[in-house]
């Protein structure tokens, strides 16, 4: 019997974290497995009393539609409801408890924990789920103020209260603020199938940095306009990478590099 961990979705056959996480155990010579788990929204509990009983299994990290619904399902000794809302990743304890976490806001910041965001300005677009694990992070790196954008500015107002963050809420055509240190998309806007993000780039910064966390396709339309302008970037398989890193230690007790390195990147493209 070898320790192993599973990410679990509906569906699941597109996720990367099996790659991810394979690539990791054999990278760093440690004996366990990840698979992926296709569970249904109906079967979710089941899963939960299942692998709650066996000894081998670490946990599991959870992809849509279960992100909300885990929480119902097992400890929260974090806090996470009241915070990011969902979880992503649950780790089964020796006794069997089942402890939920999200390492959504880890993985977002890894890739920018060299950029001194302290005091600075980050302006956000889009107010889902992920704009939660994104704003948590950034009040956590100690950004002074944020601009959200979104299509619903109503949807937007009271989180940047939820988050103790001051700032100003804006609709998706206003420009873009000169002193924007950070750009992030959290919005679907930009991923296979939906719209893209247009958004005019020429009022940042040359030292303003680009965000988009959107992993497929990873060249999105925002990330091309901010390379053509000169500005450096950040994608979506960096904050993939960066949250597979914080759950991979969890699981299995090693910590691979946060970063996605040459070998991985070229992986998992
Ligand atoms: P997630 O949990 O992945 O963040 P979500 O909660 O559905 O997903 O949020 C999606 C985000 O993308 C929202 O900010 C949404 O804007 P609204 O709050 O106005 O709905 C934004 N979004 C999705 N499709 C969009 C579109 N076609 N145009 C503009 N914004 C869009």
């Amino acid at each position: 019997m070898i320790p192993y961990a599973e990410v679990i979705g509906d569906p699941v056959a597109h996720s990367k974290s099996p790659l991810i996480h394979r690539f990791w155990l054999e990278a760093l010579g440690q004996s366990g497995d990840y698979r992926a788990v296709h569970v249904r929204p109906d079967d979710l509990p089941a899963y939960f009393i299942t692998r709650a009983e066996d000894t081998e299994w670490r946990g599991c990290n959870v992809t849509v539609p279960h992100k909300v619904a885990a929480l119902d399902l097992v400890t929260d000794p974090a806090g996470v409801r009241k915070t990011i809302g969902a979880i992503n990743t649950v780790l089964r304890e020796p006794d069997g408890t089942l402890v939920g976490t999200n390492t959504d806001a880890a993985g977002f910041a890894a890739p920018i924990a060299t950029l001194a965001l302290t005091g600075r300005h980050v302006t956000v677009v889009g107010a889902g789920g992920a704009a939660r694990a994104v704003l948590f992070a950034l009040a956590r790196l100690g950004v002074e103020r944020i601009t959200l954008m979104n299509r619903t500015p109503l949807r937007a107002a009271g989180l940047l209260a939820d988050f103790g963050l001051s700032g100003d809420v804006v609709p998706l055509d206003a420009p873009l603020a000169p002193t924007t240190a950070l750009l992030v998309n959290t919005s679907s806007l930009g991923m296979s199938g939906q719209p893209s993000l247009d958004l005019d780039l020429s009022p940042l910064a040359d030292d303003a940095v680009v965000y988009d966390i959107v992993y497929a396709p990873l060249e999105t339309p925002l990330l091309a306009a901010a390379r053509a302008r000169g500005l450096a970037t950040v994608d979506g398989l960096d904050m993939l990478v960066g949250q597979a890193a914080v759950a991979f230690e969890l699981f299995f007790g090693a910590a691979p590099t946060r970063e996605c390195d040459a070998e991985l990147r070229s992986l998992l493209t």
